[in-house]
């Protein structure tokens, strides 16, 4: 039974024809979309690989149908950077080396932006740690990854994301 849906992606409103209504946002984005920034890590919630922002807040696109947000706003790694240049969650990153392999970092960024949004990220490291937790890295970058969300987060405000997503 195929269910069409509309949605925005980053910034961009969407028609979509799905065949299947059992399919995830992550297939979605990916296939549908070519959107791959989204990694399928797990493909069951335990990795946060997969994490997109759906009206302002972070999800496991994983777990999520696609069916479901019709008429939602979807944030994706690759909408966060402007014309001015990276998003500065995404230059902490660099500037800190929070990566080795890559592979979580499109999650581990979506995640901080949604937790600095959320006026979560406070300045305390087991607080950033706590709120990003459900973002593994296999190659154990947490403490670069640590010190890029704590000096994004002092450099962006929750308002400017909120316009953002
Ligand atoms: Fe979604 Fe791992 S791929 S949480
Ligand atoms: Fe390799 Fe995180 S940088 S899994």
């Amino acid at each position: 039974m195929a269910i069409s849906i509309n949605l925005t992606v980053n910034g961009q409103p969407c028609d979509i024809m799905l065949e299947d209504p059992r399919v995830t946002l992550l297939d979605m984005l990916r296939e549908h979309l070519h959107l791959t920034g989204a990694k399928k890590g797990c493909d069951r919630g335990q990795c946060g690989a997969c994490t997109v922002l759906v009206d302002g807040r972070r999800i496991n696109s994983c777990l999520t149908l696609a069916v479901a947000m019709d008429g939602a706003e979807i944030l994706t790694v690759e909408g966060i950077a402007g014309d001015a240049g990276l998003h500065p969650v995404q230059e902490a990153f660099i500037a800190h080396d929070a990566l080795q392999c890559g592979f979580c970092t499109p999650g581990q960024i979506m995640s901080a932006i949604g937790m600095i949004m959320e006026g979560q990220a406070g300045d305390e490291p087991e607080r950033v740690r706590e709120c990003m937790s459900g973002n593994l890295c296999r190659c154990g970058a947490y403490l670069g990854i640590t010190e890029a969300v704590l000096e994004a987060q002092m450099r962006v405000s929750p308002a400017v994301h909120r316009s953002v997503a």
